[in-house]
């Protein structure tokens, strides 16, 4: 192997330094080799430079930076241009902080609804995931700053996150949790990917050279660099290393010692100490070399707008029974109820915390937007938590006098953090409370939603007439919200992850979050829509819903093969009064394979706008590669033969039409062995009349008769277990041997069938 130019008069205390980090946030510089150091900050959803007091939970100080929308809200968008645009927007202010490698995004599945971390995660299905995330750091490298995607992989709980191992059969890793990941490197080829403190099968991620090396960089093609999550490598850097991972952080020096200490004993190969120095040392000479000439400031004011667009386009009208969007010139007054009108809740704690450079509440922009109508506020609630029932009793009674009545609710900070896990979806109970006697004394209930993860609404739904999700919308959800609101702006977002009944009903219930040693991932690919569709359990609201101020209808859908690919088409036609976005989704129907397939999988989307009236011709290409499934038997991607039907739908539960297109797929038959059924054998042209030589020639008396009762019955029992007793003329272990050289004979001829009761040659 020739030594990267960049380290080869390096000696091996510098190159193991370059490896184990120098800092909290920055790697070492070697100035002798012009190699610089690089700065790395969280990400995903601002920049959180912090100078002095490093940390990696959110507790010290950082400087102001725009805080975006989290991922739950900007994956409801289902806008790539959006993420784009974000991505370079944090692009300008990561150069203008001193950041080289902005830490994100998180591509980890939501897997439960009770994942603390759910707010910094896209969605529960990986397609939409990985092409949100790819596009994010499309646009953050236009400013040539790098991203870390992160947490690789199945890291989907907080509970025990830095020892649990994720129990996870190969097809779902592959289909699922690897995928959004898979995604995210084929389409956009981040700077670096973070490997996570857990393991997997038992394996710690940050060691494991078949996550690490074999299926990163083999399989996959990977030439970035890989950097352990904030600490993960500690234990054992001189393992992490020899599995694939380029760069220890934070950097304490005691990583360097023992890198060093290691190649010199023998214990790790210098010439993989080489490796990662070297892309070390790459990445920091151009992303440093990216640095000259570019911005020392950004426009905080033009970010903050573009927060609020993010914020207008991630928002989810789950429910409108007519009340939206409110009038300014409607007679009398709106009551404003909920502390998080005047407080809003705008991101989640942890590594991801972002002083923002300002904060629009959405009482104001509500007052603002009003006009003349006069405008009442309650808190309702305090957000320590405490019971107060006097500001429930003004909250109800100005609710009462009200015109429309505009419900704040949320979770409570303290409820959506790194490093743990929320025990329940439910509101809390004395904003529930406030809840049931507003809906009480007015029927024009409005409740605007603050959250990360999703909440339970089946208690109360019913009880409302409109229900806005606006997630954790960044520090402009405040004006943002009063735009939906008042229908300046149309909402259009669609839901990114399920919402369903109950926890009770979500397919890892049983398995969440583990004994604090495994978390055996036991519903396996049925993660979210997946699970729902298939077995037709009834959710609150549907994987990919969300409504809008006008309606859409979709017509002439047609799907060709072009090339490697299918090429969909579709119209949609803006049929209401207002212009609007539409979030077009396309699921697949598979054929029936060897496998159990989910009912439907979503396979492409694009988000359109068309002005009231109109129509929009959308063309999408989904190549034929993403309708493969895993396949156990063959340990790799297949794809089943026959009828893929192609959905164009508004939502996972509102399949507006539908196409069929006929496949060749990949997929071979199972070689046939005596563990296969006697129905394998004659279903196969071969087999068959293998196994009908051997049964002419030593069935038992009176064996082979069977009529159409007993098919049934024999056709599944695997050759080793029925062959033995049906022909018993010849014993077992020769039996078996005469009938696989007999298939390997006609297979090897390819010859057509003898007739029936030819003896064997
Ligand atoms: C988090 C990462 C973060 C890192 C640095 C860790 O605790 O899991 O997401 O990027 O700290 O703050």
């Amino acid at each position: 192997m020739t030594i990267h130019p960049l380290i080869e008069r390096l000696s091996l205390e510098e190159k193991a330094s370059l490896v184990s980090g120098f800092a909290f946030w920055n790697t070492t510089a070697v100035e002798s080799a012009g190699i610089p150091a690089l700065v790395l900050s969280d990400g995903p959803h601002g920049v959180r430079r912090q100078e002095e007091g490093g940390d990696h939970l959110g507790i010290n100080a950082a400087r102001p930076s725009t805080a975006f929308p989290t991922a739950s809200a900007s994956a409801s968008s289902w806008d790539r241009d959006l993420l784009a645009t974000m991505g370079a927007a944090l692009g300008v202010e990561a150069r203008a902080l001193g950041v080289d490698v902005l830490l994100g995004p998180g591509v980890n599945i939501k897997r439960s609804p009770l994942c603390g971390r759910n707010f910094e995660y896209f969605s529960e299905d990986p397609l939409l995931s990985g092409e949100l995330g790819a596009a994010w750091v499309r646009g953050l490298r236009t400013h040539g700053v790098g991203a870390s995607v992160k947490h690789y992989v199945a890291n989907d709980q907080e509970t025990d996150r830095m020892k649990i191992s994720a129990e996870v059969d190969e097809r779902t890793l592959r289909e699922i949790y690897l995928k959004a990941f898979q995604r995210v490197i084929e389409k956009s080829s981040p700077a670096t990917v973070m490997a996570s403190y857990n393991a997997v099968n038992g394996e710690p991620v940050v060691s494991s050279h078949r996550l690490l090396t074999q299926i990163l960089r083999d399989e996959w093609g990977y030439d970035g660099l890989v950097v352990s999550d904030w600490g993960a490598a500690a234990s054992d850097v001189v393992a992490a290393v020899r599995a694939g991972l380029d760069l220890d952080m934070p950097g304490t020096g005691a990583g360097s010692a023992a890198l060093i200490e290691a190649v010199r004993c023998g214990a790790l190969d210098e010439a993989i100490l080489d490796r990662a120095a070297a892309r070390v040392a790459e990445l920091a000479v151009t992303l440093v070399a990216g640095r000259a000439g570019t911005v020392t400031t950004f426009d905080a004011e033009t970010h903050h707008a573009l927060a609020r667009e993010i914020a207008e386009q991630s928002a989810v009208l789950l429910k409108n029974d007519g009340v939206l969007p409110l009038s300014a010139e409607a007679e009398g007054a709106i009551a404003v109820i909920g502390e998080f009108a005047r407080t809003p809740r705008f991101q989640g704690a942890g590594s991801s915390h972002i002083i923002p450079t300002r904060l629009d509440n959405a009482l104001d922009a509500i007052r603002r937007r009003a006009g003349e109508r006069e405008v009442i506020f309650e808190p309702g609630f305090t957000l320590d938590g405490r019971a107060d029932s006097d500001l429930v009793d003004q909250a109800v009674a100005t609710a009462q006098a009200a015109s429309d009545v505009l419900v704040f609710l949320g979770l409570p900070p303290e409820d959506e953090s790194e490093a743990f896990d929320r025990s329940s979806m439910d509101l809390p109970g004395d904003q529930l409370e406030l809840l049931r006697r507003v809906a009480a004394v007015n029927e024009r209930v409005t409740v605007i939603l603050s959250n990360g993860g999703v909440v339970s609404v089946e208690p109360w739904r019913g009880t409302v007439a409109a229900i806005l999700e606006i997630w954790l919308g960044g520090e402009a959800v405040g004006s943002a919200t009063a735009s939906l609101l008042f229908g300046d702006t149309n909402p259009s977002g669609k839901l990114a992850e399920t919402i369903p009944l109950s926890l009770g009903d979500t397919p890892s219930f049983h398995n969440f979050p583990g004994d604090g040693r495994t978390v055996l991932y036991g519903e396996r690919i049925y993660v979210g829509y997946r699970h729902y569709d298939s077995v037709g359990r009834d959710v609150a609201y549907p994987f990919g819903h969300g409504l809008s101020y006008t309606s859409f209808e979709y017509d002439d859908l047609r799907a060709d093969v072009v090339g490697n690919a299918l090429e969909v088409r579709v119209r949609v036609t803006n049929t209401g009064l207002r212009d609007g976005a539409e979030a077009v989704q396309f699921y697949s129907v598979p054929p029936a394979s060897e496998e159990d397939r989910p009912a439907h999988e979503l396979v492409a989307f694009e988000k359109v706008f068309v002005e009231a009236g109109g129509s929009h011709l959308i063309t999408t290409r989904i190549p034929l590669g993403d309708l493969d499934y895993w396949s156990s038997r063959s340990r790799t991607w297949v794809r089943g033969t026959g009828i893929y039907t192609i959905q164009v739908a508004a939502s996972s539960r509102d399949v507006r039409a539908q196409v069929g297109i006929e496949l060749a797929g990949t997929e071979c038959a199972p070689p046939l062995t005596l563990d296969s059924a006697m129905g394998e054998w004659f279903a196969d042209a071969e087999g068959a009349v293998a196994l009908q030589e051997l049964m002419t020639q030593f069935a038992t008396q009176g064996a082979g008769e069977w009529d159409e009762a007993t098919l049934p019955l024999v056709m599944p029992m695997p050759l080793r277990t029925i062959l033995p007793m049906a022909a018993s003329k010849l014993p077992f272990p020769a039996l078996g041997d005469l009938l696989l050289q007999r298939l390997a004979e006609l297979r090897l001829a390819g010859r057509e069938a003898p007739e029936r009761g030819a003896t064997l040659t």
